[in-house]
């Protein structure tokens, strides 16, 4: 009895299972009802008087060192097949690393944080257009080189859908629709077909201002503008203001800023002038009023345009266009900002 139960200790301690079923089997061989351990315990009526002691104990430390060899064995497979059972929860948590947002949304959303507060509000419209929102609304004559294919991409051959070349389009959806007082900007991608360079794209963003109401002057416009330029290049900014020319605008105007590289002295980016130019603006023709609804007699008002990447470079001296769409994080990971 006493090498028997030696025998199968030896077996026990021996035992290997690689999955649940060999293990039940196991179990079955030696712990089950009629398994090899409970006919030992049958026969130790059998044993003599004087031995039953000592075989007694040993029966049991057989049948506790099966039970926890198995229990053991159990462990192994439970442990390996539940992940939590191997996670340290103690173990503080790995730094995730933080995104940083795009220049250019940094750009336009410090853009539109400094107009919001004197009172602008946003909207948006499509970047596939007809050609009434982008050029006809806006008062571009019929034969105006801007609507001639090497600016616009027109779609499926069709003149009259295209992707806007500015996003003045949105001026001629909104006033449309809505009853002056209109105070809002448009901020967007905008399309033209120009070969792709370090200093051109085939898209690029702008951001558009409209403020239609009774009594609207240009002196209205400056103010706004002046404040815009001192609020995003720093107090020390200066601008003027050039006439020029655009559709939908009269009179029109460029606005440059005091060049904030070189502070006015002249450098290479301004090239020498102390001046760059950041925007168009005007007060709205009269016939893009009439064009859109609006009583021009009643009503006149202000717009401008600028361009989200110039004012990016501007702040952030990038000096090739193409990086804004390259993705490259290590380029992107640069830019932290409170916008
Ligand atoms: N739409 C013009 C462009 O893309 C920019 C512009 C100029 C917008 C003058 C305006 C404006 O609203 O008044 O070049």
């Amino acid at each position: 009895m006493k090498n028997r139960i030696n025998e199968l200790l030896e077996e026990i301690n021996q035992m290997v299972a690689s999955n649940q079923e060999e293990l039940e089997t196991l179990r079955i061989k030696y712990l089950s009802k009629k398994g090899q351990i409970s006919e030992l315990f049958n026969d130790f009526r059998n044993v003599a008087n004087e031995e039953k002691r000592e075989v007694g104990q040993l029966l049991n430390e057989l049948k506790n060192s099966a039970q926890d060899k198995i229990n053991d064995l159990k462990e192994a497979f439970s442990s390996s097949a539940t992940v939590e059972s191997k996670m340290d929860l103690t173990r503080s948590a790995d730094p995730i690393k933080l995104g940083t947002r795009h220049p250019l949304s940094l750009v336009k959303n410090e853009i539109i944080d400094i107009f919001s507060r004197i009172g602008f509000t946003i909207t948006e419209g499509p970047e596939i257009e007809d050609d009434w929102h982008v050029f006809g609304a806006l008062n571009f004559p019929p034969e105006h080189p801007a609507r001639d294919m090497q600016d616009t991409f027109f779609i499926e051959q069709n003149p009259d859908v295209l992707l806007r070349t500015h996003t003045s389009s949105v001026q001629s959806r909104v006033m449309a629709h809505k009853k002056p007082p209109i105070r809002m900007l448009f901020p967007g991608r905008v399309f033209r077909n120009e070969a792709i360079s370090y200093r051109a794209h085939c898209f690029f963003h702008q951001v558009e201002g409209l403020y239609i109401d009774k009594d609207v002057s240009f002196a209205d416009l400056k103010q706004a503008l002046i404040y815009f330029a001192k609020e995003m290049f720093g107090e020390n900014t200066e601008i003027r203001l050039r006439p020029s020319y655009f559709p939908f605008t009269e009179p029109s105007a460029e606005m440059d800023i005091s060049c904030n590289i070189c502070g006015g002295k002249g450098c290479p980016f301004c090239k020498h002038t102390g001046w760059v130019e950041i925007l168009g603006c005007g007060m709205v023709d009269p016939n893009v009023l009439e064009n859109c609804g609006i009583d021009s007699k009643i009503y006149s008002g202000y717009a401008f345009g600028m361009g989200v990447e110039r004012i990016t470079n501007l702040k952030y001296q990038v000096k090739d266009l193409r990086m804004f769409s390259e993705n490259d994080v290590r380029f992107l990971e640069q830019f932290e900002s409170a916008y």
